[in-house]
């Protein structure tokens, strides 16, 4: 059958690609036998061992959609730091700020006017009133678990299955096949069993959801708007509203986690749908790559929270961080808000990822393969799978990883850089027309490869 996947044939492929790579990167292999020797793994964080390649390619410098690595290769980025830099590398007005802030001091646990500007412009963009800053997505989610049992006195928190919402241990479970909770594969000597702190439904189940909210001891959900870390996956028609009644229905409260998901526009996702969370986390791109994270909250939680904390203790309360609000991040996001993530940059960005979308669905026809490619603003991934899964149980259940491997590796050895884990491509304005019929004809190259 033409679009049959055979698997000796992607083996031997992968041998190819695998020798491609070592040939095309020898000084990348040098830089990585010399980075063994002093850091774990011979990288500085656990992930970037896990790239397709047998070893990480080194970069030399990025600019906009583009970098080049220390040997002289060059690759159109649609990977952009996994949503860190989907303003596109050091865009110019963030590169202004953050070299005139650096010679103006870099961090203070003081405020700057310009933070006014920016909490303003959080209330302008994401619709609510209060805001505090922190230096990545995973503390404010953090932050706001912790706010949201301080409000109820509740213990628990509800996640969706395969959700990821950064290193935030309560979200580090799963449903294993039977729909049983377990505690993530791998999760790290876990401070405490993520079996007694959170409560994990499938996405897209409304009956679920009323029956794990219905005991009431659910502080908060903590959810995407769109699930985005096991492929994307959309609400269906009337999910968000029944989400949002059912969690006021039992008291408990709904963080929209939209550090992904702001993709879908320059309000995110909730922004554009009209949702009402109680809290907002976002981090990521919000400073053009620079740390910088924030979490917005409601006037009712403002107040309450303002009820309950001791200002004398505030310092030693488990919400924190010395360096969150320092003013590089500040300045980095302001101008980042201000010049770079417009209006006119989600225009140009998801016109760019529809015409990519187009590519890639014109070679699934052509080769009658059984998968899909699913678009989110100016993201998009293609799953192998015929159908949209409707929650991260199915999701999952598609995954072929030596298929992946081969999908990033050949595209990598042709000079594109999709996101890793899964196939996703985020696309930013720098990104030419030309490089998306790139990417359309390097696709069409793979899959002739393993079914033509
Ligand atoms: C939805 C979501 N929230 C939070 C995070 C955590 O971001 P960070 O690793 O920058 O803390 C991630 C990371 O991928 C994410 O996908």
């Amino acid at each position: 059958m033409k679009n049959t996947l055979d698997r000796s044939r992607l083996e031997s492929l992968l041998t190819r690609e695998e020798q491609v790579f070592h040939k095309g990167h020898p000084k990348s292999y040098e830089l990585y036998q010399r980075a063994r020797k002093s850091l774990h793994g011979g990288v500085p964080m656990l992930w970037m061992i896990r790239w397709a390649g047998s070893f990480p390619v080194f970069v030399k410098e990025a600019r906009g959609a583009h970098f080049t690595d220390v040997d002289g290769n060059h690759y159109i980025d649609l990977c952009l730091g996994d949503t860190g830099a989907m303003t596109g590398h050091s865009p110019n007005a963030t590169v202004k700020a953050i070299q005139e802030q650096s010679q103006k001091g870099i961090t203070l646990m003081l405020p700057y006017e310009d933070v006014i500007w920016v909490g303003e412009e959080l209330q302008r963009r994401f619709k609510l009133p209060y805001w505090q800053f922190a230096l990545t997505a995973t503390d404010a989610n953090r932050f706001v678990l912790r706010m949201a049992r301080m409000l109820t006195n509740r213990p628990k928190i509800l996640v969706f299955n395969y959700c990821y919402h950064g290193s935030v241990d309560e979200a580090l479970i799963v449903l294993d096949e039977e729909g049983t909770l377990m505690s993530r594969p791998n999760n790290m000597g876990p401070q405490i069993d993520p079996l007694l702190t959170t409560k994990v439904i499938e996405f897209n189940d409304i009956a679920a959801l009323e029956t794990a909210l219905s005991a009431r001891d659910v502080a908060a959900v903590l959810a995407e708007p769109v699930m985005t870390n096991i492929g994307i996956i959309h609400p269906e028609p009337g999910y968000h509203d029944a989400l949002r009644e059912l969690t006021r229905k039992y008291g408990t409260y709904l963080i929209i986690d939209e550090t992904h998901t702001i993709c879908s526009g320059p309000g995110g996702y909730s922004a554009s749908f009209g949702l009402q969370p109680d809290f907002f986390t976002i981090g990521k791109p919000l400073a053009g790559g620079v740390p910088a994270a924030v979490y917005g909250f409601t006037e009712e939680v403002s107040q309450q929270f303002a009820a309950r904390l001791n200002v004398d203790d505030a310092d030693v309360g488990g919400i924190g961080g010395t360096l969150a609000g320092n003013a590089l991040s500040i300045a980095a996001m302001k101008a980042t808000l201000q010049h770079v993530l417009t209006d006119e940059f989600y225009s140009k960005a998801i016109q760019l990822q529809e015409k990519f979308t187009e590519g890639v669905e014109t070679v699934i026809k052509e080769f009658e393969l059984r998968w899909i490619v699913k678009r989110l603003g100016n993201r998009s991934e293609y799953w192998f799978r015929p159908s949209p899964p409707r929650n991260g149980g199915e999701a999952y259940a598609a995954i072929d990883h030596e298929l992946d491997r081969y999908m990033h590796l050949f595209m990598l050895n042709r000079g594109i850089l999709m996101t890793p884990f899964h196939n996703m491509a985020l696309i930013s304005p720098d990104i030419s027309e030309a490089d998306v019929d790139y990417h359309t004809k390097v696709f069409r190259e793979a899959v002739s490869s393993l079914f033509g």
